[in-house]
């Protein structure tokens, strides 16, 4: 474990949702697990009129409806003298010269500095801006780092205009885009799944792979984010960022070492050999849908538009499904399956690998009617898992065959010691200088690219949505997008 260096860790927003829940929490964490620097201040800006004692409370409520029993005293203590607060409102262009005046002065804190901008993605040009005219981006004593969370822009054009504004006054080593979807042990787990076993490495292509489907499936609403989410609908909130990435690490080559760069040239080489949906081939690449009413255990559930603060028109998709083509040597012609959507039945991620059949029907002449294929699954969310479906033969007269599971030995063991979660994980990789697990300009406009097509078609059509019912697999129609007959949707772990 290296050294980190201290500093004074900035939060905007700190009142807001994500950092009463994850932020703070994980600070808190890596304080209990000593992990923080040593001398790192925590310094939080709101514009509620607090002073660092009213501050100090507020953050131990919170902390305390988080942990609960398991919120220690003595590292609470600890925590709190390194906790700060900075009354201050963005919009004012005083508090950044305030902001500064009070980061340097104080002869306790150190001289590296983070921004976290956990604010409205609206707001971000103006804070990176209002900090560079305050010189908060000179690195002239110590560095700067500028944290910004996902959405990075509405659009492509939107998100180009926002990484324009940022490279204007923050190199892209000082800039951050969190996407913590992806913890860093499932990146990990991945990377050490594809290229630690060379067994695996002469199969992953074309000539041996059928397709690729990536799902994450939520049964789970849009909860207290109507407004957002009507604005933003399922292709925007999950698949333009998550479910992309998950791509690219299926996808990539093996890079040349570890380094943040090198996993990230690989990563951002694949966004872009990703064949282009042309406008007239958005419906044929892609689906959308809305849940309507229905059950869910032994719940009624609303249906989208019946949610408080969901405009009774809306044509919001709350399902996504699209086909992608990656132009490549190891991947032309295998299609990439990506569906997300609320309300289904499970909630879950996973990345199901279907192999073709074998090349010779060599048991046509037996019971064997069928031959059932090669399965290769990675579960994501909630738990971790490798798992290869392989058929072997029933035991007993004639030939027949069934399907069993292989699950890689990392399968529901959490080992020993403690595990990080994804956001302790990322904030430590911030103060530690590590881009490995943060997204690179290109990355994010690329995947952009891959979206935007169908956007703008969605956009314009606006007059009707299909439906599903809340609790099911999504709509029948999205099995149209199948290239054959034989292909079908992989709901779960389980086996088929
Ligand atoms: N929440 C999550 O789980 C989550 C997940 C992924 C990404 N994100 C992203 O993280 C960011 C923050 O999300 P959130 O859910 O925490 O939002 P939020 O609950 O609405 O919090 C926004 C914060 O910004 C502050 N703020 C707004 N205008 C301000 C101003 N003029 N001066 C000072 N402070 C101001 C608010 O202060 P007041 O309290 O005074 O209003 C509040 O602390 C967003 O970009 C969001 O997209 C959030």
């Amino acid at each position: 474990m290296s050294v980190l260096e201290p500093c004074v860790f900035t939060i905007f927003g700190s009142t807001g949702h994500l950092s009463r829940t994850k932020l703070l929490p994980s600070l808190y964490h890596l304080e209990a697990e000593n992990r923080l620097p040593a001398g790192i201040a925590i310094v939080c800006v709101g514009r509620k009129p607090w002073d660092d004692e009213t501050w100090r409370k507020e953050v131990t409520r919170w902390l305390e409806e988080r942990i609960g029993n398991n919120l220690d005293a003595s590292c609470l203590a600890r925590f709190l003298g390194k906790v700060f607060y900075f009354l201050g409102d963005i919009e004012e262009v005083e508090t950044f010269r305030l902001l500064k005046e009070y980061l340097e002065k104080n002869p306790s804190f150190p001289s590296n500095f983070v921004f976290y901008l956990s604010l409205p993605p609206t707001e971000y040009k103006m804070v990176a801006q209002r900090l560079a005219l305050n010189d908060l981006n000179k690195e002239n004593n110590g560095w700067r780092r500028l944290v910004i969370e996902k959405p990075f822009g509405y659009d492509l054009e939107d998100a180009c205009t926002l990484d324009h504004s940022l490279r204007l006054n923050f190199s892209e080593q000082q800039l951050y885009r969190i996407d913590h979807y992806l913890g860093k042990e499932t990146v990990q787990n991945v990377f050490v799944f594809r290229f630690a076993n060379l067994l695996l490495e002469p199969m992953w292509n074309r000539n041996y792979i059928d397709h690729v489907q990536i799902t994450h499936a939520e049964v789970a609403g849009i909860e207290d984010r109507a407004e957002f989410y009507d604005s933003a609908g399922a292709l925007r909130d999950m698949i333009q960022s998550h479910l992309l990435q998950l791509l690219t690490l299926v996808a990539m080559e093996p890079p040349p070492n570890l380094d943040a760069e090198s996993i990230r040239d690989e990563k951002v080489k694949v966004l872009k050999s990703i064949r282009p949906i042309t406008k007239n081939a958005v419906h044929a690449h892609s689906f959308r849908a809305q849940y309507g009413r229905g059950r869910i255990g032994n719940d009624n559930i609303p249906g989208y538009l019946d949610e408080k603060s969901i405009p009774n028109q809306s044509t919001t998709e709350t399902f996504a499904a699209i086909k992608l083509y990656i132009d490549n040597w190891r991947w032309r012609n295998v299609p990439f399956y990506l569906r997300t959507g609320k309300r289904l039945a499970e909630s879950h991620s996973m990345i199901s690998i279907r192999f073709r059949h074998p090349p010779q029907q060599l048991f046509r002449e037996t019971q064997i009617q069928e031959i059932a294929p090669n399965w290769l699954l990675l579960g994501i969310q909630p738990e971790q898992c490798i798992r290869a479906e392989l058929q072997v033969r029933e035991p007993g007269i004639g030939m027949r065959t069934r399907t069993t599971q292989l699950d890689a030995s990392t399968c529901s063991t959490t080992g020993g010691g403690y595990h990080l979660d994804a956001y302790e994980a990322l904030l430590l990789d911030v103060i530690e200088g590590d881009h490995s697990q943060y997204l690179r300009s290109d990355e994010v406009n690329w995947a952009w690219r891959v979206v935007d097509p169908i956007l703008k078609v969605w956009a314009v059509e606006r007059d009707f949505i299909p439906t599903y019912p809340a609790g099911s697999w999504g709509p029948q129609e999205a099995n149209r997008l199948f290239e054959k007959e034989s292909q079908t949707w992989r709901n779960n772990l389980a086996s088929e």
